[in-house]
């Protein structure tokens, strides 16, 4: 079912008491608020899945883990894979995010096999596509996103796409203040749900959450929210802070 999804990506921030006061802070900006159907994700390091998924029990709040190996265990030193993340409290996973791309060298077909990990544990995946600087400048930013979802998920049945969510994340946009426009954000919101609705049919695209990344905060998420295609954000810095945090969640309310 397509969902609305607010997802906070710590990425490498907060020592353990830092993320466990991080979840408890959430606990209580969110402790009475109505969710309004909106689902509200964190994705802490993976050393911090556990304390903060304990610490979130009962309050609806999911964890994700930000990364996982392809393969489900054995001598890969230094890696955790998607059965350990799972029995960690990890509900899901992200994947495919350009700094996991960028600085990791993941590529799509990495990706790909990623994804089949993720998935076969039942993780739910949050799957980052997006582009660079240069390549929006040069208009390709539509195929760059096209060929990123064709490469790592067009492999999947159809049934798997409902343990799939998208996010959309242009890469010029992550950290930097600068944000898509929403009308930006819808176009090629729209574009990424005919890709997947050239291949699996509309029934299969319009069921399909896509979530906008890129500086997304308390002050521009209710403009980019309102946009039909846009089903809520992966964030960043603004998930930092609790408050802040509510603040976008809050982007969904009229
Ligand atoms: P910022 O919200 O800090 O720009 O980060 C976005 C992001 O990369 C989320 O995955």
């Amino acid at each position: 079912m397509r969902r609305k999804i607010v997802a906070g990506n710590w990425k490498m921030n907060k020592t353990l008491p830092e993320s466990v006061a991080l979840a408890k802070d959430l606990k209580a900006v969110l402790a009475g608020q109505c969710l309004c159907g909106v689902e509200v994700v964190v994705a802490p390091v993976f050393t911090n899945i556990y304390p903060v998924a304990e610490e979130l029990k009962g309050t609806g709040v999911a964890v994700a883990a930000q990364n996982i190996h392809q393969k489900t265990s054995g001598a890969y030193t230094g890696e955790v894979s998607a059965p350990i993340a799972k029995s960690a409290g990890a509900s899901k996973v992200i994947l495919g995010h350009s700094e996991r791309r960028q600085y990791f060298g993941e590529d799509d077909a990495l990706l790909a096999t990623k994804v089949d990990a993720a998935l076969a544990e039942g993780l739910e995946v949050i799957f980052c596509i997006g582009e660079v600087l240069e390549e929006r400048k040069a208009n390709k930013h539509f195929d760059v996103v096209e060929s990123q979802v064709k490469n790592a998920l067009f492999h999947l049945p159809a049934s798997a796409w409902q343990n799939i969510v998208l996010a959309y994340e242009p890469v010029w946009a992550i950290g930097t203040g600068e944000t898509a426009s929403p009308e930006q954000a819808e176009e090629i919101h729209a574009h990424i749900r005919k890709v997947v609705a050239d291949k699996y049919g509309k029934e299969v695209a319009d069921e399909v959450s896509i979530l906008y990344g890129g500086s997304c905060n308390p002050k521009n998420a209710k403009e980019i929210f309102a946009k039909p295609n846009v089903d809520g954000g992966l964030i960043g810095g603004a998930s930092l802070k609790a408050e802040d945090f509510k603040a976008v969640i809050d982007g969904f309310k009229a």
